[in-house]
């Protein structure tokens, strides 16, 4: 590791976390209103975002930090991007049981987005909470409600707390309603699913950082995994739209679609029922994924890497495989690939992405065998494009 902040996870700030142990340990040493004396300074992290909801700013990896949501809304993100995708409405109208795997939990906004959004369903709903840092996750005692449900999630943070010993005081007095159950669990996310592999959850909310800081959570053996305790009908969501999370779950053998498109940025679906992805990838990021270096996914065998092997592990399959058994995704190679380059107006690039396909042994971006390799059936779905022209590709420039 290169820098103080960092720790095995990515999580919120140093700073942020020793106020709450220090919250634990005045609790403990007896202070009723240890909660109230640090109220205002761990108030003092939170970050405003535009719908009026609040975040975190997290620590860091490598030099940089990440919000744990978007600074556009975090709740509006809870709602678009993982609630209403995840059709649980629809399902709780013909089920007894909702079961939902909430991985990286972080202040509880998807839980309690989820629980507002089923308040009127007549429905059990049991919520496996997976999250890494207990400091993140008691943060959630001290953020405003943003609607009536997250006092349930505070209640229910509030009572694994006590009961691990971390906290002395009962100080909430909010009731979880009857018909829900909120399982908490700290620990590595990976570490759940191999320990939890025997479950079956209707929907998964999977919110790590992004993949090029927590690539440990977008890995083909993760998905693998994951796979395994899902029901047939269940949609994973996840709002990022990373050509290299998409490869994953191809190969780990999801179904995957486009997600709900907010505030320009998308997000993807997977799922292990093809029918449940309502919308295609567009074939220019299928054309991305499945032929360039960009698309070569990040893979953590044994599930228990830190997150740099993992990222040099995929930077070394990408330096040998660019140009090489893949096209470089440079310049957006991919997407012009099968063009005829005089429609390409920018003179520099098309300069530059002939010459790619030249150094690759190719007449041209429309040389004959690139066009053949991208003839496939256009009734495919995303994934079946990915593999077909996966092949293809293979066959091009891998077989004799
Ligand atoms: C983007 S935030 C999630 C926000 C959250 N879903 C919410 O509704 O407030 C990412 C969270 O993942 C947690 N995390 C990081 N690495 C993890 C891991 N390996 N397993 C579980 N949680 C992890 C971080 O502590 C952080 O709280």
């Amino acid at each position: 590791m290169n820098n103080e902040d960092e720790s095995s996870h990515l999580e919120i700030s140093e700073s942020n976390k020793q106020l709450i142990q220090q919250v634990f340990q005045l609790e403990l040493d007896g202070h009723k209103d240890a909660r109230e004396l640090f109220k205002e300074e761990i108030l003092g992290f939170l970050i405003k975002t535009d719908d009026g909801s609040f975040t975190l700013s997290s620590g860091k990896r490598g030099e940089e930090s990440e919000t744990l949501h978007s600074t556009f809304g975090a709740r509006t993100e809870a709602f678009e991007k993982f609630v209403i995708p995840s059709k649980l409405l629809e399902k709780a109208e013909n089920t007894t049981i909702i079961k939902v795997l909430d991985i990286c939990s972080g202040i509880g906004y998807n839980v309690s987005a989820l629980l507002d959004y089923l308040k009127d369903s007549d429905v059990e709903i049991e919520i496996d909470m997976v999250e890494s840092s207990l400091e993140t996750i008691a943060t959630t005692l001290f953020i405003p409600d943003v609607c009536e449900s997250h006092q349930y999630v505070k209640k229910a943070i509030e009572s694994y707390l006590l009961k691990k010993g971390y906290l002395r005081y009962n100080k909430l007095l909010s009731t979880i309603p009857p018909n829900v159950t909120i399982n908490i669990h700290i620990c590595d996310a990976r570490d759940f699913l191999k320990r939890h592999s025997n479950k079956e959850y209707d929907a998964v909310f999977l919110d790590p950082f992004s993949p090029a800081k927590c690539p440990e959570l977008y890995t083909v053996d993760f998905f693998t995994q994951l796979k395994k305790c899902l029901t047939p009908t269940a949609l994973v969501l996840t709002y990022t739209a990373a050509s290299a999370v998409r490869s994953a779950f191809v190969d780990s053998g999801f179904y995957i679609g486009e997600g709900p498109r907010v505030h320009r940025s998308g997000g993807t679906i997977a799922s292990r029922t093809q029918d449940l992805i309502e919308t295609s990838l567009s074939f220019s990021d299928i054309k991305v994924i499945a032929l360039s270096d960009v698309g070569i996914p990040f893979l953590d065998p044994l599930l228990n890497d830190d997150y740099l092997t993992i990222i040099e592990r995929r930077q070394n399959q990408r330096r040998k495989s660019r140009g090489v058994t893949t096209f470089p995704s440079s310049s957006k190679l991919p997407r012009y690939l099968g063009l005829n380059p005089n429609e390409i107006e920018d003179e520099s690039l098309r300069e530059k992405l002939e010459f790619y396909v030249k150094e690759m042994g190719f007449t041209g971006l429309d040389d004959e065998k690139i066009i053949n390799m991208l003839d496939i059936d256009q009734n495919l779905c995303s994934r079946d494009k990915i593999l077909a022209l996966k092949e293809n590709l293979h066959n091009l420039l891998v077989k004799d």
